[in-house]
């Protein structure tokens, strides 16, 4: 696989309005979107530094993986997002190194971008997303 550079930094926070303001208008980064992805319980709120985004994410319910998350583990880094040039070959490439993925095929995601999640104990801890643009 290639990878093409760093996509976004997810960030698992409790409430965009009280967390947002600080992405926007202390760091100033410019706003990109704020997208609800239905599938997987989340707003995502994404910002770009023009070399690489900051997701934020904010669960719709308790009972989502960012909801569990932040149950188990507070906010902060929740995973970091690497473009690949293709999704289908990364996948074939990760299944012949036994490295675990969350899904088989990858899902749409934030932006419309095709991604699959590395398991963070493959990883040495950290979530990894592998996304692919369209
Ligand atoms: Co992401």
């Amino acid at each position: 696989m290639k990878i093409l550079g760093i996509e976004h930094i997810g960030i698992a926070v409790n409430d965009l309005d009280t967390n947002a303001p600080f992405w926007k208008h202390i760091l100033n980064i410019q706003h990109r979107s704020t997208e609800v992805v239905e599938d997987q319980g989340v707003t995502t709120d994404i910002y770009d530094t023009g070399q690489g985004k900051v997701e934020l994410l904010e669960a719709t319910d308790s009972d989502t993986p960012i909801g569990k998350f932040i149950q188990k583990r507070g906010p902060g880094v929740h995973h970091v997002c690497f473009e690949v040039d293709d999704i289908t070959k990364a996948i074939i490439e990760l299944k012949e190194s036994y490295i675990q993925i969350l899904s088989d095929e990858p899902t749409v995601g934030a932006e419309g971008y095709k991604a699959v999640f590395i398991h963070p104990k493959s990883t040495g801890g950290v979530l990894v997303e592998l996304a692919e643009k369209l």
